[in-house]
């Protein structure tokens, strides 16, 4: 889609699970906005500053200038604040008898904005704000998405900023449980954020020498992991690392969710336990879990990610000059381009389980414990 009318005013919101990198893209976006004359506005919390605005003492809309995004780029978080709860196209709302009803308040968002005299959106978010952006772009809300997530599972985009912070984190966690391991002689279960795909699993299970990595897209079997830990013993080798992604399941089974969400994506966790269970009940080896979390979302973004986030800042900025509307900024080496948000939404990108990085793995002895593998 194209939109040539001039802009004076943009906003911007971060939306979902924070990503190391967002303060990247405010920073980006404002400096890049200001340059052009234009005013910079930025929504808390996802949508509730322009949802719930009587719960900000400055306003839910606040005004962005040069001093505000001094020095933050290489700050984890995000400045404005997110959300992965109260999506706005299935807001819960309780009724007089205290039932709770989902409604659909995209319409408030693109009036409240108009009112604000807003041209123009930037929404930085995951797959969940895709799909605001879409309904709000339908909506005629001059838009353009940023993609984020430290999963690395968005379709469409060759990578997101977040996910190198995130796998250089685990990385070395892993590296230092290597002399712990192998000073005890135990099993050590890592358990990292990858809801739907491995990616993360496998970059810093294959990067720090992992022995085995567990992920969605490659369901396995216990019995692999207990032949790899024996073989390890068999070779004087008398510990074992297993990096597992939160949404790994075995053959036949299903991923574990700790909590069950009524239409959106369930909380899932529980996975390293079970694993490490099951390990010490057919090897008897004495085992031991870490479950990474959402230390893998903190910090400091490295300086790919920063870069790739300033870089997605300032092209949704150009996208705008130039008339998109209704795009995503996508890297797509060595380059950034524009995809319609149409065609980015609902698409997850799993690991290829042929990828010259599982082969990688695969010729390292790296097992998957695959289910389906002899
Ligand atoms: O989307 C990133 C992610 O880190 C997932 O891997 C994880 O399942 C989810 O966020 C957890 O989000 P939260 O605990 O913030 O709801």
């Amino acid at each position: 889609m194209s939109n040539k009318k001039a802009i004076k005013r943009i906003a911007i919101s971060t939306g979902g699970g924070d990503a190391p990198g967002l303060n990247a893209v405010i920073r980006a976006v404002v400096l890049s906005g200001l340059l052009r004359g234009w005013e910079v506005y930025g929504i808390r919390d996802g949508f509730h500053g322009v949802l719930l605005p009587e719960r900000y003492e400055e306003g839910g809309i606040i005004r962005l200038t040069r001093d505000r995004v001094h020095g933050i780029a290489h700050l984890g978080g995000t400045m404005l604040g997110t959300s992965n709860r109260n999506n706005p196209m299935a807001y819960p709302i309780e009724l007089p008898d205290g039932t709770i009803e989902e409604v659909d308040r995209t319409d408030e968002i693109v009036r409240a904005l108009r009112l604000h005299h807003v041209d123009a959106l930037i929404s930085v978010g995951g797959d969940g704000s895709l799909a605001i952006s879409n309904a709000l772009s339908k909506k005629g809300l001059r838009i353009v998405h940023v993609p984020k997530t430290i999963d690395n599972d968005l379709d469409k985009t060759d990578a997101t900023f977040g996910f190198d912070t995130a796998v250089g984190f685990a990385t070395e966690s892993i590296d230092r449980l290597h002399s712990t391991a192998a000073s005890h002689g135990r099993v050590m279960v890592v358990e990292v954020m990858g809801r739907y795909a491995g990616w993360i699993a496998l970059h810093a299970g294959v990067a720090s020498s992992a022995d085995a990595i567990l992920i969605p897209e490659i369901p396995y079997d216990i019995r692999k992991v207990a032949e790899k830990i024996k073989a390890r013993d068999k070779m004087g080798r008398h510990y074992t690392i297993v990096v597992v992604a939160e949404g790994a399941k075995p053959a036949g089974g299903s991923a574990m969710v700790v909590e069950h969400k009524k239409g959106k994506d369930e909380r899932l966790g529980g996975i390293g336990e079970q694993v490490a269970k099951e390990i010490n009940a057919t090897t008897e080896k004495e085992t031991r879990v870490v479950v990474l979390g959402h230390l893998l979302r903190g910090g400091s973004p490295t300086s790919l990610d920063r870069l790739r986030a300033l870089r997605f800042g300032a092209a949704a900025i150009r996208a705008l000059d130039e008339g998109h509307d209704g795009v995503m900024v996508a890297l797509a080496y060595p380059t950034v381009k524009y995809v319609p948000i149409s065609e980015a939404m609902g698409q997850m990108k799993h690991v290829p389980v042929d990828s010259d990085t599982i082969m990688t793995a695969r010729d390292m002895g790296i097992t998957f414990a695959d289910a389906t593998k002899e």
